[in-house]
Parts: structure tokens; sequence; C-alpha cells
């Protein structure tokens, strides 16, 4: 199977773009299955009914979302029962919703894992614990193409991650920082990467006008992060073939909206 790896999606910007080209990316590169990250997809900030849908009809098939999943609470919390949505899968016990999901794609199983970090995110299960939990359970029920979103802060517990279960799972990318890495790798069939980058405004802070993210750092003051109304804005996924649970090729691709020449770069192979 081949699968689509979208980052994290911030605001209006990022989902025009999704809108302008993914259904073509989808047919140039035999796309199977589309997986992002919806958790700023709306103003920034969590993802509403209306966009969520809007996503779904774009050609993604399943969101997956970090610690801005419950930002616009009651209707994350419908998508949650209703939708093909993801929030992390660790969340302590009692919370709506799960961080797994199993589809078929092309007559074989297929789970969409979602997990966050513990550094500078809410207060939630250890995520290594839980994976090793988790990933016996899938290995268990016969079930070998995993896919892994880590959203989380620090590299070095997507390292962790990456060191923890390559080998064991199809695919670990990681979320949340919105800055691509350069990593993309394929190590034992595990594709890794430490963070696919936002799908959004490429020339501000993290998808956000830069003027609250400088008065910020200048003041130490706190305010509302915004999405601008206009910028130049970039679409990046990456892109995994999948055979009997390993990762055989990678490739990301960055498509900018001010140029016609995507930059694609292959996954180096341990
Ligand atoms: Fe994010
Ligand atoms: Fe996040």
């Amino acid at each position: 199977m081949r699968i689509a790896f979208i980052g994290d999606i911030v605001g209006r910007p990022g989902r025009k773009i999704i809108k302008d080209k993914l259904h073509a990316f989808k047919k140039e590169f035999n796309i199977d299955f589309v997986i992002a990250n919806g958790e700023n997809a709306s103003h920034g900030f969590g993802l509403t009914v209306k966009n969520c849908d809007e996503l779904l009809k774009c050609g993604i098939d399943i969101l997956t979302g970090g610690n801005h999943s419950f930002d616009k609470k009651s209707d994350m919390l419908a998508l949650l029962e209703t939708k093909p949505v993801l929030r992390p899968d660790n969340y302590p016990e009692g919370v709506l919703g799960s961080g797994v999901r199993v589809v078929m794609v092309n007559d074989e199983k297929l789970a969409i894992v979602n997990l966050m970090g513990m550094y500078s995110m809410p207060h939630v299960e250890n995520p290594f614990n839980w994976a090793s939990k988790l990933v016996e359970k899938l290995h268990n029920e016969g079930i070998k193409n995993i896919f892994i979103d880590f959203h989380a802060e620090a590299t070095s517990e997507k390292r962790v991650l990456h060191m923890m279960f390559k080998n064991r799972v199809s695919a670990i990318c990681g979320t949340h920082t919105h800055i691509g890495t350069d990593d993309l790798q394929i190590d034992e069939g595990t594709a890794y990467v430490t963070d696919v980058g936002l799908t959004g405004c490429r020339d501000n802070v993290i998808g956000m006008e830069k003027e609250m993210p400088i008065y910020r750092a200048t003041t130490g003051l706190n305010g509302h992060f915004k999405v601008p109304n206009a910028c130049k804005s970039i679409l990046q996924f990456v892109v995994l073939d999948i055979i009997d649970g390993k990762t055989i090729e990678a490739f990301k691709v960055k498509s900018y909206c001010s140029s016609h020449e995507d930059v694609i770069t292959k996954a180096f192979v341990e």
C-alpha cells in the first residue's frame, strides 16, 4: 500500500492549499490512503466539524491530533464520536475518543496510531510504555502495517520512540513543531522523520502572524497567536510504500504556492 501523511495543517491557508493541490497529488503518486494532522486546522487552534468535513472532501481519509485537539472542545467531542478523527491515544483514561483506528487499505489492515510526547505538553500517560503495550496488542491481532503520528516537542523523545520501535512498526512520523526536519530515513523497515512540518503559511512564525510571537519573545508577556489572512503557503507530506508491515520506499514532497516545481526528497535507507 502507498500512504501519505500530511503534518500539522494550520488554519485557512493550510486548508486552502490542500483543497487546491491534494487531489492532483493523490493521482500523480497513486496514493491509496491519506492521513493528516488536523490539530491546528481551524483558526490555528483545534478542528471544527465544518472544517473536518471540508478536509475529508479534499481527499484526507483520517485526521490525527495533538495538544490542540480539544481547543474547539464541543466540535471535537462530536467529531471523535462520528468521524475518522483521532486524538493522542495516551490521554488519561476517561477522555473521550481514541488514538488508534484500524482501516482496510487494498484489502490489508492498516493501524493508524496517534501518540503525544511529555515534554512541554499536557499531562498524558507515558507514551513509550503506552506504545509498547499497544504495538504488542496490534501484533497479537495480526496487524503488521502500523503508522504512528508522534506529536511531540522534543526531538529526543521522537528519536527514543524510533529506537524503541524500529523493525516493529511501519512508520513513525513526528508532528507538532511545525518545522520540517530533513532526516527522513528507513531503518530496518521503519520509516522515520522527526517532524513533517506544517501545511499552511511559511513566511511567518510556525504558521502564525509574526507580531505576537515577536511581542512574546521581546516582553515575556502572553498574547493570542493569529493565522495570517494572506501569506506564502506550503503543502508538505511524506509518501510511504509499505509491504508486509515494512516501509520499502519513502519520500517527502514540499509544494510551494509560489512555485510550479515541487521539492521531492527520497528517504535514506539504512
Ligand atoms: Fe501543531
Ligand atoms: Fe501541537
